[in-house]
């Protein structure tokens, strides 16, 4: 029978939610209903779904759920609440009862079928009751009277504060302006915690405590966003062509993947290069991507690393993949650079091959993003996925500028902004064809001047800030060591 159930998100990333949870549902083959339209406004989504055994499936993935809760009622008021739980208990229907609501104020009554009360009331049954609220702090005391209101309930087990049989759970949403808060709240909740998201994972894999970070480590939970819109599960094999430090590889690794990577910069992949903790002088021996994945317990998945330059064909024809997950250079914090040499007939003596460092040259983001798609329309399975972050300044923004390329589906684009004037957005392509030959470089892209718009615009990294901090005040004080020496 299918049951409705009320999705707690984080209220972060928001733009990230529907695309998330769209992964999941695909991946796992989940059916869903909304019982009401998702509003991004509201941490919460109302829906019914066929099994508590399907929720746990979904929450076991999902980073931005916070808890699902199996819904036994939902009110605008207390006393409406109550009122409707009071009368779930004589609801013998084995459904939902609406009634439609006369009094404007008042909202329609969803009465739940008394089933779902009953199965969690027999005496041998051990419980508790949460109470948890959006925007609005409550005191312990303040909670405990809201606990003991729903006292009318027949639970008849005993109260048990660490790992009940039942955790029953009560919800106030105050709204999500914490500027703005009303005396009381929007809508209330009741109903039977059924699982928590994977919230924790954020903590756990929080770069705070990894042992190999660089300056350009994507964060836990994007990169726990990324493998899930990546649809990465047990035994696939994944791919970063610019792991630097290997965060998205975490990822994967964590949902059972077979990792690997490669990167341009030796140091990096390395450990070579100045530590990114402030206070660290120098890197400790064993920083590596491996030592990342011994952390987490993920080290048997962890195929390998190599240092390459992306835009030069270094992967055996025959290479599939099942997803691609990638945070390409943007040329801000690090430079865009591919092997190359302005140079023309350039060639190399006998005598300096062997201690040659090739020199770079710019590659330019179309050049990167033309690559990204071709090799990913190459090498990905059918129906696996690209995943990739996309710069953009804001107010040039155009979905049809986009990469694109004939094999490959966007299925799902989310931005995260991160200034007023810029932002970035995480792509999700599907492999919808095979057997398409290369495209050629898309001029139109909005893209390739990502970098000079950026430092036009005066948006600056922290470090540059930095360093030119340091050196206006090094010149002020050689022009006040100068004016002591003139005077
Ligand atoms: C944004 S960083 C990736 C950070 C990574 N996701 C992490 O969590 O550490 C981009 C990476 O691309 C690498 N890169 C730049 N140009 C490249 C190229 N031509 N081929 C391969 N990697 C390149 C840089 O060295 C850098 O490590």
């Amino acid at each position: 029978m299918w049951r409705r159930y009320l999705m707690w998100f984080a209220h972060e990333h928001v733009d990230f939610r529907h695309a998330e949870m769209q992964s999941i549902l695909t991946l796992f083959n989940i059916p869903i209903k909304f019982v009401e339209k998702p509003c991004v406004l509201k941490p919460y989504w109302i829906v019914e779904l066929p099994s508590e055994e399907i929720v746990k499936k979904i929450a076991s993935r999902s980073v931005l759920i916070k808890n699902c809760i199996e819904l036994w009622g939902r009110a605008k008021t207390e006393s409406q609440l109550h009122e409707n739980l009071r009368s779930a208990l004589k609801n013998d229907t084995g459904e939902w009862i609406m009634q439609k609501s006369c009094n404007a104020d008042a909202s329609d009554r969803h009465i739940c079928p008394s089933t779902l009360i009953q199965a969690c009331c027999s005496a041998d049954k051990s419980f508790k009751v949460e109470v948890e609220t959006f925007c609005k702090h409550f005191s312990m005391q303040e909670k405990i009277a809201k606990i003991e209101s729903f006292s009318y309930l027949p639970l008849e087990g005993a109260v048990k504060l660490k790992n009940p049989d039942v955790t029953l759970a009560y919800l106030e949403f105050y709204g999500v302006d914490p500027n703005n808060v009303p005396e009381k709240p929007y809508d209330l909740f009741f109903g039977k915690w059924v699982a928590d998201g994977q919230r924790d994972l954020i903590q756990v894999h929080s770069l705070k405590k990894r042992q190999f970070i660089g300056n350009t480590s994507m964060d836990a939970q994007l990169s726990i966003i990324m493998a899930n819109q990546a649809q990465v599960k047990a035994g696939d094999m994944v791919l970063d062509p610019f792991v630097g430090s290997g965060s998205l590889l975490v990822a994967a690794a964590h949902f059972g993947a077979y990792v690997l990577g490669s990167d341009i910069d030796f140091m990096m992949l390395h450990a070579r290069t100045r530590p990114t903790r402030v206070g660290q002088k120098v890197r400790n021996k064993d920083e590596s991507i491996r030592a990342n994945m011994r952390q987490y317990g993920t080290e048997s998945r962890y195929v390998d690393v190599v240092v390459s330059d992306f835009s030069l064909p270094t992967w055996h024809e025959r290479l599939m993949l099942d997803a691609i997950i990638t945070d390409p250079p943007y040329g801000v914090r690090e430079p865009t650079e591919k092997i190359g040499i302005e140079r023309e007939n350039y060639t190399l003596s006998e005598e300096h091959l062997v201690n040659h460092i090739p020199s770079k040259v710019e590659y330019g983001l179309s050049h990167i993003y033309r690559d990204l798609l071709n090799f990913a329309a190459k090498h990905l399975v059918l129906g696996r996925r690209l995943v990739c972050w996309y710069p953009l300044v804001r107010e040039e923004y155009r979905e049809d500028q986009l990469p694109w390329h004939p094999c490959l589906k966007l299925v799902a684009n989310s931005e995260q902004v991160l200034s007023k004037l810029t932002s970035r957005r995480l792509l999700t392509y599907e492999k919808i064809h095979d057997e398409v030959p290369d495209v050629p470089i898309d001029h139109n892209g909005g893209v390739h001047n990502f970098r000079e718009k950026y430092f036009c615009m005066g948006e600056q990294t922290r470090r540059e800030r930095k360093e030119k901090r340091a050196e206006e005040m090094a010149t002020n004080a050689a022009n006040r060591a100068l004016t002591v020496n003139i005077t």
